[in-house]
């Protein structure tokens, strides 16, 4: 017998019996991104290879090792995207967005990375993420941490850490990173294989070594923010200040510097303690420099990308999502069906939020109903010959205490809707 075929590692189905959770945090997200005056971009899952290295860095570990990249039949190269920013900056240049204007844009869906899986990590993953371009001030960094922390408020999830950080301009860092690399110079013979690599390629990335004896080392490492530039400082400042204001708690983690090389001031994560090793749940910060990199003409920009899968394991952990009413037609009689088929296209019409199906598997009265009872069904309306002859229906609830009931067809509506 041939083996049975499986998804690939790290990309999962998506069952019926989870979508709930999926549906209710982009429903969510997308009232509320609208409600700041986001709208909503679709783009292609596959880009030119040359877009994503060209953004996120060529010594970062998603372009290192974890893209998936191909050629295709022209011989072009192209990868599945493995993030949504580069993407909405090179539509935004191709498209004529960003030119002399403030554009905010949101987009939803899957993303790609050949990352080792586990919980919370997945190779093929969803994000949800929002991008304006044409703001430099530190107020838009504000609103765009509010929206998410008002979106987590209107899910029910509480207790996520919020953490910023500022990397200043580029100046800054090449400074911040020669004096990072010089004090740990006297700590090379201790660093693990992954650091001493990256005090070559990306000294900054160190700072968020998993490696515990690495993180002794650092206690004492200079602090980015004792090297960021007076500009950057202020702009760090008053964002602070604007959060202070707004009654929103953060830390500052001077620590955070992010896996993607396009960032400068703002950074900032949303860190949970319920989901083990995989913990931020959304994470951004300003990009200022990438709109010219890419070809734009220079355009400020800031957005935040938020994992859906960690998001949604958090609803699940919450609650039960809220399920439809779900009404079922049953009848014995072959001859009933036309009256069933009419009345259940009247209550899928008129009542709203109802979930209606017709039963036309077999069985008696007993079987109908205990298979009713078992696939969640709440209210049955039953049409046998006597209903049938004397145009009424039987409504039945299978949860709770109310009584059976004989109802006329015509008022079936009625009837359910008080
Ligand atoms: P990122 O930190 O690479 O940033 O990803 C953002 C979020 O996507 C993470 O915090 C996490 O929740 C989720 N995520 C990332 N990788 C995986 C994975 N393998 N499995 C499950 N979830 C994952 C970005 O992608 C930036 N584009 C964010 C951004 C937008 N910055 C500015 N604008």
């Amino acid at each position: 017998m041939s083996e049975k075929l499986q998804a690939i590692r790290g990309m999962n189905d998506i069952l019926p019996s989870q979508t709930g959770h999926w549906q209710q945090l982009e429903a969510t997200a997308q009232r509320l991104l609208h409600g700041y005056g986001f709208g909503e971009i679709r783009l292609p899952l596959l880009e030119k290879t040359e877009l994503f290295a060209r953004s996120i860095g060529a010594s970062t570990d998603i372009v290192e090792k974890e893209m998936y990249t191909f050629n295709d039949r022209n011989g072009d190269s192209l990868t599945l995207r493995p993030e949504g920013t580069a993407s909405v900056v090179r539509a935004g240049i191709q498209q004529g967005l960003l030119h002399n204007s403030i554009s905010k844009l949101w987009y939803c869906g899957p993303m790609f990375r050949h990352e080792r899986p586990q919980k919370g990590r997945y190779r093929q993953f969803h994000q949800i993420g929002a991008e304006c371009f044409g703001l430099p001030g530190p107020a838009i960094d504000a609103e765009l941490i509010l929206l998410t922390a008002q979106l987590w408020q209107e899910l029910g999830l509480q207790g996520l850490e919020l953490q910023i950080n500022s990397l200043g301009d580029r100046q800054s860092r090449i400074t911040y990173k020669a004096a990072l690399v010089e004090y740990l110079q006297d700590y090379r013979d201790q660093l693990d294989a992954d650091s001493l690599r990256r005090l070559e390629t990306n000294p900054l990335r160190i700072l968020d070594s998993k490696n515990q004896a690495t993180q002794a080392l650092l206690i004492n490492a200079p602090s980015l923010l004792d090297f960021i530039d007076t500009e950057s400082k202020q702009h760090f400042e008053t964002l602070k200040a604007l959060l202070d204001q707004q009654n929103l708690d953060y830390k500052v983690n001077d620590r955070l510097v992010r896996g993607l090389d396009y960032y400068n001031r703002t950074v900032f994560e949303w860190i949970t303690t319920e989901l083990g090793a995989q913990g931020t749940v959304c994470a951004g910060g300003r990009y200022d420099g990438l709109v010219e990199q890419l070809g734009g003409k220079p355009t400020t920009a800031v957005g935040f990308a938020m994992g859906e899968e960690r998001l949604v394991e958090l609803l699940h952990q919450l609650n039960e999502p809220a399920k439809p009413k779900h009404l079922q037609f049953i009848s014995f009689d072959e001859q009933a069906l036309p009256t069933i088929l009419n009345l259940a296209q009247q209550c899928r019409h008129q009542l709203s939020g109802y979930r209606v199906e017709i039963d036309y598997q077999g069985g008696n009265l007993g079987k109908k109903l205990t298979r009713a009872n078992k696939t969640g069904v709440d209210i049955v309306v039953i049409i046998g010959s006597d209903e049938l002859a004397a145009e009424t229906a039987t409504v039945k609830y299978l949860r709770g205490q109310q009584p059976q009931q004989s109802v006329s067809q015509n008022q079936l509506i009625e009837f359910l809707t008080t």
